[in-house]
Parts: C-alpha cells; sequence; structure tokens
C-alpha cells in the first residue's frame, strides 16, 4: 500500500469512529494537514450528524465549508468532545511532533479544549524517539534572533522556515537535530522563552486515541 492509501484509511477509520461516538449534533474539532484533509473529505457521509466543527487552520476552515460543514470559532464553543488531527511523528507515550504546515498554535488550542484527541497517521510516523522531524517553534517576528539563540543552547540547530507566515502572522522556527528523550521536560522549557509563541511538541497533552494505517490495516493504540 501507498502512504496515501494508508492515510486514506486512517481518514476513514476516523470518520466511523466519528460516527459512533460523537453525540448527535456534537461539535468537532478538526486538524491540519494532508491526513486531516482526507478526514474532511470522510465526512462527507455523516456530515448531517454534526453540528458543526471548528478548524485549526485557514486551510482546514475553506475545505470543512466547502464540504458544506458549518465552521465555528472556538471562542462560541466550551468543549469539544472530539478533535481529530495528523502528526509528523508520535512516540509510543503518544507524545506528538506537530507543526510541519505551520498550524501548531491552533492546533494546540482547539487540542486544549477537547475530550479525546484523535491522532491519524501512516505508520511511517511511528518512532521511538521523537526529534528526527524538525520541531516546529512559533515565534513572534522581532523576537527570531533571540529565541534562535535559546534554541541552539538547547542543543538543537534552529533554521527559520523560509517564505513563510503562520495563520496568526509569525515566524516559524524549525529545530533540527534533536533526540527528544524527555518530551514534557522539552515542550515546558521551550515554551519559558520569550518570544515564542508555542512549539510543535504535543506531549503535556498528547494524543488519546492514536489510528495508525499499516499494510495490515488501521491499527488502534489507547493512551494507557
Ligand atoms: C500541521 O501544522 C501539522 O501539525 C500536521 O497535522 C502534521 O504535519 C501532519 O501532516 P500530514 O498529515 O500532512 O502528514
Amino acid at each position: 500500500m501507498t502512504q496515501d492509501e494508508l492515510k486514506q484509511a486512517v481518514a476513514e477509520a476516523a470518520a466511523d469512529h466519528v460516527a459512533r461516538h460523537l453525540p448527535e449534533g456534537g461539535m468537532l474539532g478538526v486538524g491540519t494537514g494532508s491526513t486531516a484533509n482526507l478526514f474532511i473529505d470522510a465526512l462527507a457521509p455523516i456530515k448531517s450528524r454534526l453540528g458543526g466543527a471548528v478548524a485549526s487552520s485557514e486551510a482546514t476552515r475553506l475545505r470543512l465549508e466547502r464540504q458544506g460543514i458549518p465552521v465555528l470559532d472556538l471562542n462560541a464553543v466550551d468543549r469539544l468532545p472530539i478533535y481529530v488531527d495528523g502528526a509528523d511523528e508520535i512516540d509510543p507515550g503518544m507524545n506528538m511532533i506537530k507543526g510541519g504546515g505551520g498550524a501548531l498554535t491552533r492546533e494546540k488550542i482547539v487540542a486544549a479544549v477537547s475530550d479525546t484527541f484523535i491522532c491519524i497517521a501512516d505508520a511511517s510516523k511511528l518512532v521511538p524517539v521523537l526529534g528526527r522531524f524538525p520541531l516546529p517553534v512559533e515565534v513572534i517576528p522581532m523576537a527570531v534572533r533571540q529565541v534562535s539563540r535559546a534554541l541552539a543552547a538547547l542543543g538543537g540547530t534552529p533554521r527559520v522556515r523560509e517564505g513563510f507566515v503562520t495563520d496568526n502572522g509569525n515566524l516559524i522556527i524549525d529545530v533540527h537535530g534533536l533526540a527528544i528523550a524527555d518530551p514534557v521536560g522539552l515542550e515546558t522549557a521551550i515554551n519559558q522563552i520569550v518570544g515564542v509563541v508555542t512549539n510543535g511538541l504535543f506531549a503535556i497533552r498528547g494524543a488519546d486515541i492514536l489510528l495508525l494505517g499499516t499494510p495490515e490495516g488501521v491499527r488502534i493504540r489507547v493512551r494507557e
């Protein structure tokens, strides 16, 4: 099976999970990226069951609206029963690196108000230790040099993402060369650097359920 076929399989499995577990008329949180896009498409047969969705990026908002799914502002919602999103890497402890598409801050905000975070990923995303994928950090533009120095002091090699501005008007620094033995500790340490908006480690609030696309079928992992 190709990587796209594995993504398609987990997207359909996630839509099936939503159909079975989201209360009728419930609100759904929706992530960003190629796997999340396939998930949005897979919602077509069940969209009348949804009360609406909260989007983690402008790209996701547009795709949901094209699908005929109403998109609400997060400030209009207290809790989301389910949030579905992809990941760039996920480890056996259900910690993730996200933000390859640059939507990490809104993704983290939506995840924070969600009861269940369902990560949808093809098998290549499951790794023993996070860090081979460069860790994205969203930064206020005037702080880029200062934050880069602080990230280098933590042991990584920071590179500003060329020609990219986030939905929030900020820049992304991708930190290369990290082997992240303590995801919660590093997430906390990077958040303390002045000028950082957020970082792409999702460890303090990791995934609750992983739907992993493998050539043998979709495997389900639940956070212990
Ligand atoms: C977007 O900012 C990211 O967090 C994505 O969720 C993540 O990069 C996974 O994307 P793909 O599904 O395209 O691999």
